[in-house]
């Protein structure tokens, strides 16, 4: 009796603990999302020059001056996405990089930029 107690009393702790561990683990992949996101914006990847050598971006601590200043322009992550993908006037094309990266990029710049 008591041991069958005690085994309940164990699975439901040990139920409770994995269920805290993937609520923090869900926390810490979307933290790790938006930095890395923030990392792609400010060091790029090699051998595309980065964002924020053209373009100022607060949160990001960015303040290129060659494309427009994205704070004022607060693009959706669309209009985000297709700029890298297309290019735009002398902005080169991004569609080299990964999707994942261009997708991270995208929702980066439209929640640092405060897309409407
Ligand atoms: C070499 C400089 C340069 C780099 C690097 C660069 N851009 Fe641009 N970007 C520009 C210029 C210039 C424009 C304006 C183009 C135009 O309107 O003719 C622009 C425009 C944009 C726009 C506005 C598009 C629109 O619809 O009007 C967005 C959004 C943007 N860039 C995001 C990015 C992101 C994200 C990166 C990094 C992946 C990046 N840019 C890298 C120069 C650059």
């Amino acid at each position: 009796m008591r041991v069958r107690t005690f085994a309940a009393t164990a699975v439901r702790g040990l139920t409770l603990l994995s269920l805290l561990t993937s609520i923090a683990s869900i926390d810490a992949h979307a933290q790790s999302g938006s930095d890395e996101g923030r990392k792609l914006f400010v060091d790029g990847v090699a051998p595309l020059p980065a964002c924020a050598l053209c373009h100022t971006l607060k949160k990001a601590g960015a303040t290129g001056q060659i494309g427009p200043d994205l704070d004022d322009l607060r693009p959706d992550a669309g209009r985000v996405e297709k700029a890298m993908r297309n290019g735009i006037g002398p902005m080169p094309s991004f569609k080299a990089l990964t999707e994942a990266q261009i997708k991270r990029l995208a929702d980066y710049v439209a929640a640092a930029a405060g897309a409407p």
